[in-house]
């Protein structure tokens, strides 16, 4: 692995987990797993607010020039599932290939993959990704795109390095 340490944002889309009423377990899994990428400087459990996510993301990318961004929850079909569109509201550009390999892979495991609604793009020179909200599925989606990322990140960042195939 590089050693260059990214700067890592984790936010949590819930509804019961900002009011302090279900442990925000996926966030956890995420920080554990992003650890060798990069270091989780910014933190946060909000709800399926549309503007509240926009702004946060927004803040994230624009004032503090985080390298990474994943968010967890809110991709579904439930009436307050608003991540994506609050995502593609920030974007300058969407990596499909990201998210049709998590579904690819997660479809997998369960034929309920097809129900997310994640995206992957950049805003800046950020990376932003968004995962699904349970636990299991967290790690599942993320563990496709962990191999990726340093790649990814040092290439957002301007690498001139050729995309040689290992
Ligand atoms: N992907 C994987 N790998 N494993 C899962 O269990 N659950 C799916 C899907 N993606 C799942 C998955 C389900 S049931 C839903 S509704 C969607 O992610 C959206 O989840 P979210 O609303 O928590 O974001």
């Amino acid at each position: 692995m590089a050693d260059i340490k990214y700067q890592v944002g984790v936010l949590t889309l819930s509804d019961k987990g900002s009011k302090g009423e279900r442990i925000d377990e996926s966030g956890q899994i995420l920080s554990g797993m992003v650890a060798e990428l990069g270091h989780v400087s910014r933190y946060q459990v909000i709800a399926d607010d549309l503007d509240k996510i926009t702004m946060v993301l927004e803040s994230w990318v624009d004032d503090l020039h985080l390298d990474l961004i994943l968010t967890t929850g809110g991709t579904g079909l439930s009436p307050r599932d608003v991540t994506p569109q609050a995502t593609a509201a920030v974007l300058d550009y969407e990596i499909p290939g990201m998210a049709e390999a998590m579904r690819a892979a997660s479809l997998q495991k369960t034929s309920r993959a097809m129900l997310s609604r994640a995206l992957a793009g950049v805003r800046q020179q950020s990376l932003i990704v968004n995962l699904p909200g349970s636990p299991k599925a967290v790690k599942e989606n993320f563990e496709v795109l962990l191999p990726v990322l340093p790649h990814a990140l040092a290439k957002l960042q301007g690498d001139p390095a050729d995309c040689a195939v290992e």
